[in-house]
């Protein structure tokens, strides 16, 4: 009988620093908020049924003497800090094989657009992915999650988008859900049809449009296979108005929008997004007065994916203007082959103060709570608060807070533990 009492709390003691308090529950940070990040020296975390059931400081933790007979599992965290895990609210994880050819090419000065407009890019993915099984994908995919589990991440968007057909986005779709059923992480699935038109669409891309709208998302929505939709919209890939019909029918079919905008141009895509209430719009390197207006008083989460910046050589979106501006700021690793072939938050936190000059606190709300609010789990993921899903890690021994974004490049997690398990 008591073996199973055993495991059923955890109590995280002596936690040199508790990071990413909220008591108010706050749906996301914006502004000089981001810059505040509540945290707790020399704390205790007690976790149990899969929830943080409470906080606070060493001295005012009461450990009984029996506590090992009350089922208490008791983590000692001196030196360490504890993270509310990371949430990564834009990822194309699922894909098969690699493209470092690509890569190469880009070195040599190939752009992003001219790799696409040879049949390279997205299109050399949907080729591969047309081709591997759902059991490959499924095992690729697998190891992508359980490498970014170990990096520290707790909750991730996956998107469609290299199927590009109806069957094989439907196949994309469905290899998500059974990451779901498969993966201790916490997933979200996002259809993204409108990534790329295939090449026999390029005379007649309103043709594909048209196939996005009447054939792919009444079948993912008959068979209730995403939670969001996605679209292209940018220069090269999908219109203003392509983005707006898609827009609508997801929206009749119950996916709310989040969506690639503004990466290769002033695309419109942001303002679109914001006019559709898209949860989230991402990338945002074309991002001026006009967009920061339209974000302005929305609901809509402006992220920025540094690993793409980074990758591709891009410029770096204002992320400075934008927070000074009043707004919140996400950040997610979009972890794809063709732009960002990293799923590492850690490394993104460090991208957001090195590369767009956020400090680490702002960097830290950016990736945790902002990213949840982005990915539509801020109500039970992206910071310590009672009530919320016990997915957090513990550090190694560190000296404090900017340490995690300052030691770029190394893993500085030591301990994971999501749905309240140690892993
Ligand atoms: O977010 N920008 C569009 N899509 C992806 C790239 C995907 C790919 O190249 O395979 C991105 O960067
Ligand atoms: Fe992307």
């Amino acid at each position: 009988m008591t073996s199973k009492l055993l495991v059923m709390k955890i109590l995280i003691i002596n936690i040199k620093e508790l990071v990413g308090i909220d008591e108010s529950i706050r749906s996301f940070v914006s502004g000089a908020d981001m810059g505040k990040l509540q945290t707790i020296k020399n704390a205790f975390l007690l976790i149990g049924k899969g929830i943080i059931m409470e906080y606070g400081s060493m001295e005012s933790l009461f450990i009984p003497e029996d506590w090992a007979n009350k089922g208490i599992k008791v983590i000692d965290a001196t030196g360490k800090l504890v993270f509310p895990s990371f949430c990564d609210s834009h990822t194309h994880l699922l894909y098969a094989g690699s493209r470092e050819i690509e890569y190469v090419d880009k070195i040599k000065g190939l752009s992003y657009e001219e790799i696409a407009k040879r049949g390279g890019g997205i299109l050399n993915s949907a080729k591969r992915l047309h081709e591997a099984s759902e059991t490959e994908l499924i095992g690729e995919a697998l190891a992508r999650l359980e490498e970014i589990t170990w990096l520290g991440t707790g909750a991730v968007e996956i998107k469609s988008g290299y199927g590009l057909n109806t069957e094989d986005e439907l196949k994309m779709l469905r290899v998500i859900r059974d990451l779901k059923r498969l993966s201790p992480l916490t997933i979200k699935a996002t259809f993204l049809g409108a990534h790329a038109i295939p090449l026999e669409y390029r005379v007649k891309q309103d043709e594909y449009v048209d196939m996005v709208i009447n054939e792919m998302i009444p079948q993912v929505a008959a068979e209730e296979l995403a939670d969001y939709i996605d679209v292209f919209c940018d220069k090269g890939f999908f219109t203003v108005e392509d983005t707006e019909r898609i827009l609508m029918s997801g929206i009749k079919h119950g996916l709310r929008p989040k969506i690639h905008a503004n990466e290769l141009n002033y695309s419109g895509g942001i303002q679109v997004g914001v006019k559709y209430g898209a949860l989230s719009v991402d990338h945002l390197e074309y991002t001026g007065d006009a967009e920061i207006q339209a974000l302005k008083n929305s609901d809509t989460m402006p992220t920025i994916l540094p690993g793409a910046a980074f990758f591709l050589n891009m410029i770096h979106a204002p992320a400075r203007k934008m927070i000074d501006a009043g707004l919140p700021l996400a950040l997610a690793s979009d972890f794809n082959p063709g732009s960002s072939p990293s799923g590492n938050m850690q490394l993104i936190l460090s991208m957001g103060c090195i590369m767009y000059r956020m400090t680490p606190e702002e960097a830290i709300n950016a990736t945790t709570l902002n990213s949840a609010y982005a990915m539509g789990v801020s109500d039970e993921l992206g910071s310590i608060a009672i009530g919320k899903k016990a997915n957090v890690f513990i550090t190694k021994p560190i000296p404090g807070i900017e340490y995690m974004p300052y030691s770029y490049g190394s893993n500085k997690v030591d301990t994971v533990i999501l749905n309240g398990k140690v892993l």
